[in-house]
Protein backbone atom coordinates (compact mmCIF):
# COMPACT_ATOMS: atom_id res chain seq x y z
CA UNK A 1 0.00 0.00 0.00
CA UNK A 2 2.79 2.20 1.02
CA UNK A 3 4.41 1.75 -2.42
CA UNK A 4 1.00 2.46 -4.04
CA UNK A 5 0.83 5.51 -2.67
CA UNK A 6 4.24 6.60 -3.16
CA UNK A 7 3.94 5.95 -6.84
CA UNK A 8 0.52 8.02 -6.99
CA UNK A 9 2.00 10.74 -5.58
CA UNK A 10 4.81 10.93 -8.06
CA UNK A 11 2.25 10.76 -11.16
CA UNK A 12 0.19 13.75 -9.26
CA UNK A 13 3.39 15.98 -8.52
CA UNK A 14 4.53 15.00 -12.39
CA UNK A 15 0.76 16.14 -14.13
CA UNK A 16 0.62 19.47 -11.57
CA UNK A 17 4.47 19.99 -13.70
CA UNK A 18 2.68 19.41 -16.91
CA UNK A 19 -0.21 21.30 -16.30
CA UNK A 20 2.15 23.92 -14.62
CA UNK A 21 -0.58 23.58 -11.63
CA UNK A 22 0.61 24.10 -7.91
CA UNK A 23 -0.33 22.52 -4.59
CA UNK A 24 -2.91 24.68 -2.67
CA UNK A 25 -0.36 26.65 -0.16
CA UNK A 26 -2.61 25.36 2.50
CA UNK A 27 -0.90 22.29 1.27
CA UNK A 28 1.77 21.78 4.53
CA UNK A 29 -1.26 22.45 6.95
CA UNK A 30 -3.05 19.46 5.38
CA UNK A 31 -0.49 17.55 5.83
CA UNK A 32 0.49 18.15 9.87
CA UNK A 33 -3.76 17.73 10.26
CA UNK A 34 -3.43 14.28 8.05
CA UNK A 35 -0.42 13.35 10.92
CA UNK A 36 -1.97 14.22 13.93
CA UNK A 37 -5.44 12.47 12.99
CA UNK A 38 -3.23 9.32 11.47
CA UNK A 39 -1.77 9.20 15.03
CA UNK A 40 -5.23 9.82 16.95
CA UNK A 41 -6.57 6.93 14.45
CA UNK A 42 -3.06 4.22 15.09
CA UNK A 43 -3.69 4.58 19.15
CA UNK A 44 -7.50 3.32 18.65
CA UNK A 45 -6.00 0.16 17.00
CA UNK A 46 -5.95 -1.77 14.20
CA UNK A 47 -10.34 -2.02 13.37
CA UNK A 48 -9.78 1.73 13.43
CA UNK A 49 -7.38 1.92 11.08
CA UNK A 50 -9.10 -0.13 8.93
CA UNK A 51 -12.54 1.79 9.43
CA UNK A 52 -10.68 4.81 8.81
CA UNK A 53 -9.13 3.44 5.29
CA UNK A 54 -12.27 2.50 4.02
CA UNK A 55 -13.88 5.78 4.58
CA UNK A 56 -11.30 7.02 2.95
CA UNK A 57 -11.16 5.31 0.18
CA UNK A 58 -14.04 5.49 -0.36
CA UNK A 59 -13.71 9.66 -0.78
CA UNK A 60 -11.03 9.02 -3.04
CA UNK A 61 -13.15 6.26 -5.34
CA UNK A 62 -16.01 9.04 -5.30
CA UNK A 63 -13.27 12.00 -6.15
CA UNK A 64 -11.53 9.76 -9.04
CA UNK A 65 -15.11 8.91 -10.48
CA UNK A 66 -15.80 13.25 -10.53
CA UNK A 67 -12.40 13.31 -11.82
CA UNK A 68 -13.02 11.07 -14.78
CA UNK A 69 -16.21 12.58 -15.55
CA UNK A 70 -14.50 15.96 -16.18
CA UNK A 71 -11.71 14.81 -18.01
CA UNK A 72 -13.12 12.80 -19.93
CA UNK A 73 -11.23 13.98 -23.16
CA UNK A 74 -8.15 13.67 -21.90
CA UNK A 75 -7.34 10.09 -22.76
CA UNK A 76 -3.66 9.84 -21.05
CA UNK A 77 -4.73 11.79 -17.95
CA UNK A 78 -7.72 9.53 -17.56
CA UNK A 79 -5.90 6.20 -18.03
CA UNK A 80 -3.73 6.86 -14.99
CA UNK A 81 -6.70 7.92 -13.29
CA UNK A 82 -8.11 4.58 -14.00
CA UNK A 83 -4.72 2.42 -13.24
CA UNK A 84 -4.40 4.90 -9.78
CA UNK A 85 -8.34 3.66 -9.07
CA UNK A 86 -7.76 0.55 -9.24
CA UNK A 87 -5.03 0.36 -6.75
CA UNK A 88 -7.10 2.67 -4.08
CA UNK A 89 -9.73 0.10 -4.56
CA UNK A 90 -7.62 -2.59 -3.18
CA UNK A 91 -6.78 -0.30 -0.19
CA UNK A 92 -10.48 -0.03 0.15
CA UNK A 93 -11.05 -4.05 0.24
CA UNK A 94 -8.46 -4.19 3.04
CA UNK A 95 -9.69 -1.23 5.09
CA UNK A 96 -12.79 -3.24 4.98
CA UNK A 97 -11.67 -6.38 6.08
CA UNK A 98 -9.48 -4.67 8.74
CA UNK A 99 -12.08 -2.95 10.03
CA UNK A 100 -13.96 -6.01 10.29
CA UNK A 101 -18.07 -6.01 11.22
CA UNK A 102 -19.79 -4.47 14.28
CA UNK A 103 -17.04 -2.27 15.43
CA UNK A 104 -18.50 0.31 18.34
CA UNK A 105 -16.45 3.21 16.95
CA UNK A 106 -17.27 2.49 13.64
CA UNK A 107 -19.57 5.48 13.19
CA UNK A 108 -17.41 8.20 14.59
CA UNK A 109 -14.20 7.35 13.07
CA UNK A 110 -15.95 7.38 9.14
CA UNK A 111 -17.78 10.79 10.47
CA UNK A 112 -14.41 12.32 11.37
CA UNK A 113 -12.44 11.19 7.96
CA UNK A 114 -15.16 12.18 6.21
CA UNK A 115 -15.68 15.74 7.60
CA UNK A 116 -11.70 15.99 7.46
CA UNK A 117 -11.28 15.34 4.06
CA UNK A 118 -14.31 17.12 2.86
CA UNK A 119 -13.20 20.08 4.59
CA UNK A 120 -9.58 19.84 3.73
CA UNK A 121 -11.05 19.94 0.02
CA UNK A 122 -13.60 22.44 0.42
CA UNK A 123 -10.76 24.61 1.93
CA UNK A 124 -7.92 23.87 -1.65
CA UNK A 125 -10.80 24.71 -3.98
CA UNK A 126 -11.25 28.01 -2.22
CA UNK A 127 -7.22 28.90 -1.24
FE1 LIG B 1 -4.85 4.35 -0.87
Amino acid sequence: MDFHESDHAEIFRNLLLDHQARLCFLYPLFFVGGLFYGVIVGFLGLRAIGTSTYAIENIVNDEFDIALKKLKNQDAICKKIREIQLEEQQHLEAGKQLAGDNYFLSRLVQVIARSGAYTAKYMASVL
